[in-house]
């Protein structure tokens, strides 16, 4: 798969919300002093300081060299590393693994949970949220009828979206033992009136390829789903979220 290259600050002048629902798997993973934590696609280091505020050892890591360099200007005390998850080479014996909204962009999940499970020492502990099955189906079902009203080929579109059935399975062949998983719809408020061209330009590159004029695109996706995503005066990105538990066995 191609590098994707991300702009940290359009991430988080207006998609700060990804870290925030993160925050929720903070206390999923129940953090102690002095533990050594894995934030594995750590973006530009918004969870890895909120765990390391708990008194954890945390090493975060993402493959978007962008996003490493922002990290480390807002969080120059933390160690923060640029690694890809389907080839980690890091030190291994964590005590935990989290990983907030990274996974959905790898579609070699057996490569990512093999890394993540190697990086666990017996009886450490994965949480880990990512797109379940069904994420964005209605942005992607519209972008999909414009792209082929506009004589385009299909997107690759390469996100990978499981079901808890196909994720349990990625992990439990990586050798974890499934603790919890849920599936759930969680819309999403993107900010502002061109809140979902701005998502499309963060998110959206799947979707855009070959595009020619990708902002013409993005007005004409945004008039289309208005009816469906607009309400409440915002946006609302149709999220489908899979969370799920896992522990290495002891
Ligand atoms: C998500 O967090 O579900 C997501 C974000 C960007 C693109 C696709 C999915």
């Amino acid at each position: 798969m191609a590098a994707q290259r991300w702009d940290p600050h359009l991430y988080d002048d207006r998609h700060a919300y990804v870290a925030h629902h993160g925050g929720d798997l903070i206390g999923e993973l129940d953090p102690r002093p002095g533990e050594r934590i894995l934030d594995a696609g750590c973006g530009t280091g918004e969870l890895t300081a909120a765990l390391a505020d708990t008194g954890a050892k945390v090493l975060g890591v993402d493959s978007s060299p962008q996003m490493i360099d922002r990290a480390r200007q807002r969080f120059p005390h933390l160690d923060l590393r640029v690694a890809d998850l389907r080839e980690l080479d890091v030190e291994t014996g964590f005590d935990a693994v989290l990983s907030n909204a990274v996974l959905h962009w790898i579609p070699e999940a057996p490569a990512a949970a093999a890394a993540l499970a190697g990086a666990l020492r017996p009886g450490g502990r994965l949480v880990a949220e990512l797109g379940g099955s069904g994420n964005i189906a209605a942005i992607r079902g519209a972008a999909r009828a414009l792209r082929t009203e506009l004589g385009l080929p299909a997107a690759a579109e390469t996100w990978y979206f499981p079901t808890i059935e196909e994720y349990s399975a990625v992990l439990t062949d990586a050798g974890l033992e499934i603790t919890g998983a849920w599936l759930f719809d969680r819309p999403t408020r993107l900010e502002g009136d061109d809140g979902l061209a701005a998502w499309l330009r963060m998110f959206g590159a799947p979707l855009l390829a070959e595009v020619p004029d990708p902002d013409a695109f993005a007005t004409r996706l945004s008039d289309r789903l208005r009816p469906l995503l607009h309400h409440s005066g915002s946006w609302w990105a149709d999220y489908r979220r899979l969370r799920i538990t896992a522990a290495k066995p002891g």
